[in-house]
């Protein structure tokens, strides 16, 4: 089976945050590799960054930089945030680039000559000290419909409302607080009402849907459609393909889901096979599937599969398992709030994998979910390190020690081995139907019981006894095991990818083939030394302090390269031309030395004289104002001055100091 799965494209306007991971693209990513992987189907996944509209004219301005300079910027290291974290695309392009350009103008052009869009004098919201027109999130106000304070001039965040910026209530200009006019302008308009009867025949057969998104996208129809405006009085974005329309450029919500084309497109150029994208939307057999946030519902449930109908040349969505939100602190995780984890910086400190194994579990596929670092940190110590990492490692330990790590024939099964294959079964079964259906978390909790189970099987069949008796026993204890492994090897896959190829190559087996659980067994590999697959997050918290604070330690020896010693001041002058330096002539025992030092605000001249003070004499010699200072001498910093280190008790110049 053909599928096309797509990720909404992220705003090319920020980083990525474990909400968008949540939401939107570690499911996609674990969908696909399930499809592509252990189903072996021909799955493609699309993505791109978005890069035009408000969201990004707003973050360019914010930085005295240019949108193309933005969103160039954001796009690579997105790019290369889903890298580390192993999310993988087929392709990955971006909005900006002509390919996308041209595709959006087609497709507004023949729309257009359609009938579906129509071209409306309207008055829209102006600011006249800043000089422009307001579009989308350039204005706030209260919301029309539930009367929500900072609702944006394109959407409402509390109510989910798609709104015109016109309709807002007491909206302000959100660059300089003013209070905007309305301006006599033209914009064209996406006729809805005209696809409405059609939308809803298509809706009413998607009873498969999660009932979140298909309620929602119903109760969009049943309020009724109005035409909406898809165009945008600013300079970023695809320009209006009009003569009429100089100055004028399409709505980001318009082009954006188009974007999903043109990267297909993009990527079968690319490959050296410019047709092969027709495969995939222009062929009805392919099942396309989009994996957005619950606030992207309308856009692709409603507005998008309207566009596609009025186009008429490419098929329609088959799914759209959108979640919901994933929160911190109690509200949306998001860029525009401010309130966020950082993918980025997450991936510098831990594996790729505990993250994406953490997420998996709370991913928030019926309701929100709130993320908890603590949380986290039990989940993966639990489920990852002491469940199937100890799995792993006392039976791959066991069999290096006692086979040479070979893997013993196994004798025909007991009833435990019975029950431990049938159980093997039933969660390739469940596990399949689980992950076809979206139930991500409930998928991953299959795998997870079967690793329990056979760790349940291990401490009852106590290979560690049997070896004692009979070697053969004990071998066949280890080939159940191993195979048990290896099942969890492709089950865990499309979750925690980096620790499954690693276990594979320990193993030496490299397919992922779902039908692997049907015969799991791998009597007589020779497998490689383990490694170990997953420390707590305790121990990877402490080795990364270890590494953080060897870089400060200062070895002893080190530390007695230092000369410290006692001197005495015999004279001291201010240095001309400054207010703090004075040069102080020590007396250091066997011999004398210039210091210049910066205590001059602090310290009159003359009640420096006859200090016993502590010098470092080896400090490499330096030209201060012209004098030469050979040492410095050591003060406690209080408030930013200097206080003298003076010793104790009277000390004989050029005593050492250690
Ligand atoms: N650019 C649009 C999508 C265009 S698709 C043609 C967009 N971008 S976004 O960067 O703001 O968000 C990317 C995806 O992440 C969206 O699907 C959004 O719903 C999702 N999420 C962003 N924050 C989220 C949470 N805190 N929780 C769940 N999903 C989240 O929207
Ligand atoms: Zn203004």
């Amino acid at each position: 089976m053909r599928i096309l799965i797509t990720s909404a494209l992220p705003y090319a306007n920020g980083s990525v945050h474990l909400g968008h991971l949540a939401g939107c693209y570690l499911p996609a990513d674990i969908y696909f590799k399930f499809k592509k992987y252990l189903l072996k189907e021909d799955a493609i996944h699309i993505c791109g960054t978005d890069e035009h509209g408000v969201p990004i004219t707003i973050e360019a301005e914010k930085r005295k930089i240019s949108p193309s300079e933005l969103v160039k910027q954001y796009h690579d290291e997105i790019k290369d945030t889903f890298e580390k974290i192993g999310v993988e695309f087929t392709h990955f392009s971006g909005t900006a680039r002509p390919i996308h350009h041209r595709l959006a103008q087609e497709f507004f052009l023949n729309i257009y000559n359609k009938g579906y869009i129509k071209k409306k004098e309207e008055q829209t919201l102006y600011c006249e000290s800043c000089k422009r027109f307001l579009p989308d999130r350039y204005v706030e106000g209260e919301c029309p419909h539930c009367g929500s304070p900072g609702a944006k001039g394109d959407q409402c965040e509390i109510c989910g409302r798609w709104l015109d910026p016109a309709s807002l209530l007491s909206p302000r200009c959100k660059i300089c607080g003013g209070t905007p006019i309305k301006k006599d302008t033209f914009h064209y308009y996406f006729l809805l009402p005209d696809l409405e009867k059609k939308l809803y025949d298509w809706l009413s057969k998607k009873d498969y849907w999660k009932p979140n998104v298909l309620n929602y996208a119903l109760s969009w129809i049943k309020e009724g459609l109005r035409a909406r405006s898809i165009t945008r009085d600013m300079e970023w974005g695809v320009p209006v393909p009009l003569e009429e329309a100089k100055g004028k450029v399409l709505y980001v919500w318009f082009d954006a889901p188009i974007g999903y084309i043109s990267s297909t497109k993009e990527w079968a150029e690319k490959i050296g096979k410019p047709d092969l994208w027709k495969e995939y939307w222009m062929n009805e057999k392919v099942k396309m599937v989009h994996f957005i946030g619950k606030d992207n519902i309308v856009f692709h449930a409603i507005i998008w599969p309207a566009m596609l109908m009025a186009d008429g040349n490419y098929i329609l969505p088959d799914n759209i398992p959108a979640n919901e939100y994933l929160n911190m602190g109690g509200g949306k995780m998001s860029t525009s709030r401010g309130v966020a984890m950082w993918v980025r910086d997450y991936i510098d400190k831990y594996h790729p994998d505990y993250l994406r194994f953490g997420l998996s579990l709370i991913l928030p596929e019926t309701k929100d979910s709130e993320f908890s670092y603590d949380e986290w940190i039990q989940n993966v110590n639990n489920y990852l390190a002491n469940n199937f990492g100890n799995l792993v490692q006392r039976i791959i330990t066991f069999l290096q020690k006692h086979f040479s790590g070979r893997v013993p024939d196994r004798k025909d099964p007991t009833e435990l081995e019975n029950r431990l294959l049938e159980t093997i079964k039933q969660t390739k079964r469940n596990y399949v139907e689980f992950m076809n259906n979206f139930k991500f978390r409930d998928a991953l909790k299959s795998a997870i019981n079967l690793s329990s189970e056979a760790n349940r099987y291990i401490d009852f069949a106590k290979p560690w006894d049997k070896i004692k008796k009979s070697r053969e026993n004990a071998g066949s204890v280890l080939s159940y095991s191993i195979a048990v492994i290896n099942s969890l090897r492709v089950l865990f896959y499309p979750f925690i990818p980096f620790s499954c190829k690693k276990l594979g190559k320990i193993l030496k087996q490299d397919d992922l083939d779902i039908n692997i659980l049907d015969n799991p067994f791998i009597d007589g590999t020779q497998i490689e030394k383990p490694e170990i697959l997953f420390r707590k997050i305790e121990e990877v918290e402490v080795m990364e302090k270890q590494r953080q604070e060897k870089k400060q330690f200062v070895s002893f020896k080190e530390f007695s390269k230092m000369d410290l010693r006692v001197g005495e001041i015999k004279s001291a002058e201010k240095v001309p031309g400054t207010d703090k330096l004075v040069k102080i002539f020590v007396n250091m025992g066997n011999s004398e030395k210039t210091i210049v030092a910066g205590i001059g605000d602090v310290y009159e001249v003359s009640e420096l004289i006859g200090k016993k003070i502590v010098v470092i004499l080896n400090l490499e010699p330096r030209k201060i104002k012209g004098i030469l200072s050979e040492g410095m001498l050591l003060a406690a910093e209080v408030d930013g001055k200097p206080v003298l280190l003076v010793p104790e008790q009277d000390v004989p110049p050029g005593s050492i100091v250690k």
